[in-house]
């Protein structure tokens, strides 16, 4: 069925007319103009008051920085128990659904939620962060010198999916080696149809459920040895709930950061202007990145309705879904000047790419170290760069952004700038 084939038949009795708003996540309009497709639905989401009703995904959605803020905030109101609100592509099971354990802890509300975070926070801190910095740098600096001198290479393939991988297996205690195929089973997870979709999850438990073992039996200094063996209100942690939470940080640390590195390049290599910019000044990097999380928010998110309740006027029942886009709500132009424009003086820069409220990313000091190392040494090894051409960079849309390829050249045998 496409977007505007729904009926009255699809519409709840208490969704008023005038907020109707059909639209897919999955569809044309979206594939080929993510962000754009993304911030025009934004637009007409504002028009209509900020929150309207879809009934082709049968889900609520939100636009608006700071009623999505809100949404997040309000876990009273809005439930996590369904991974992104449990917005699927049509016909395809919600992944927290279908899997023997729980995504913890971002499936749990409080208070289990809080005996997890607790658990897991200390494991993500900046001091931890500092630990690995040197092995951040020499990862991204090896992985750049395998390809400055071939003058091209698919970005996607050779930086923006490797490091996240690298770091990822380290981080985990998983072979180093084994990467690239972490990598692919995390493709099919996503983005795979069925069969190949429970294929894929069925690998990563296979590989999560070895770990989990070989942490119990043979605890060593990294992260899932720290898991595995820690206790929770005061009872050893259920080796189930071990595996759940190594299978959420599989899912959320790998695709986002790929994501989120390869839009940063990919708006470099198609605004020359700001990519001579943070060349010419290096300190504007970190702002660089930031605004490359806000106005390219990777994940399309969402939640349950836990309660029938009124919000911003608006009649929902319990069970119902919302849903939001980051990307979109990076760019509101209420809250942010000249929001399409990449800005990095901003001084206010309060976007949602992690979300925000107790589920807010336990990953973001790794990811935004990834995301900043990784943008200085790409400027300082290689010479200015550009899409290929007569090729274009291949996006993927859904519930989480992304590009699958992005072609990039450079007058090899130049150096970089600095
Ligand atoms: C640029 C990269 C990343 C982005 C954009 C991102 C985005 C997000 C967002 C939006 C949430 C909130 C989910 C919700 O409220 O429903 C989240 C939660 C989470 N993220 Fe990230 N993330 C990134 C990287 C990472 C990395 C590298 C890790 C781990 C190594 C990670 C681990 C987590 C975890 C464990 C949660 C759940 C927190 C909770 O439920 O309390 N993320 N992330």
């Amino acid at each position: 069925m496409h977007a505007s084939e729904w009926t009255q038949d699809d519409l709840p009795a208490h969704v008023p007319p005038e907020l109707v708003e059909p639209f897919d996540l999955w569809g044309d309009e979206i594939q080929t103009d993510m962000f754009g497709a993304l911030e025009r639905l934004q637009q007409r989401v504002l028009d209509k008051g900020g929150i309207v009703y879809n009934p082709y995904l049968k889900i609520w959605w939100a636009g608006g920085l700071d009623l999505v803020r809100e949404i997040y905030q309000r876990h009273d109101l809005f439930s996590s128990r369904s991974l992104a609100g449990g917005i699927t592509e049509p016909g395809t099971p919600d992944l927290s659904s279908v899997l023997p354990f729980k995504l913890i802890p971002v499936v749990l509300d409080a208070p289990d939620h809080e005996h997890y975070k607790r658990l897991l926070t200390p494991l993500f801190s900046t001091k931890v962060m500092d630990d690995n910095h040197q092995f951040l740098v020499d990862t991204v600096v090896t992985s750049i010198d395998d390809f400055a001198d071939q003058g091209q290479t698919d970005i996607v393939l050779s930086l923006a999916e490797r490091v996240p991988a690298l770091a990822f297996t380290r981080m985990f205690g998983l072979p180093a080696e084994r990467g690239p195929e972490y990598v692919e089973w995390n493709h099919d997870l996503f983005r795979g149809a069925d069969p190949v979709r429970g294929e894929a999850a069925g690998k990563i438990i296979g590989a999560l459920s070895e770990l989990v073992e070989r942490c119990l039996r043979d605890p060593q200094d990294d992260l899932m040895s720290a898991v595995v063996n820690s206790t929770v209100q005061g009872e050893p942690i259920d080796p189930s709930d071990a595996l759940g939470i190594g299978f959420l940080l599989w899912m959320a640390s790998l695709d986002t950061t790929t994501a989120h590195l390869s839009f940063q390049f990919w708006h470099m290599a198609t605004h020359q202007d700001d990519q001579q910019r943070v060349r010419d000044d290096p300190a504007l990097i970190p702002g660089a990145v930031e605004e490359c999380l806000r106005m390219y928010g990777t994940v399309n998110n969402g939640r349950v309705v836990a309660e029938d309740t009124e919000f911003h006027g608006v009649r929902m029942l319990a069970g119902e879904r919302i849903g939001w886009a980051s990307s979109a709500v990076g760019r509101d132009h209420a809250v942010f000047p000249n929001a399409d424009v990449l800005d990095p003086e901003r001084t206010v820069n309060r976007h949602l790419a992690f979300g925000a409220g107790p589920h807010r990313c336990l990953g973001l000091h790794l990811a935004r170290r990834m995301l900043t190392v990784t943008m200085e040494e790409m400027h300082r090894r290689l010479p200015p760069y550009r899409i290929t051409e007569g090729m274009q960079a291949r996006p993927h849309a859904g519930l989480a952004l992304g590009f699958d390829s992005i072609p990039l050249s450079w007058d090899a045998g130049v150096a970089g700038s600095r």
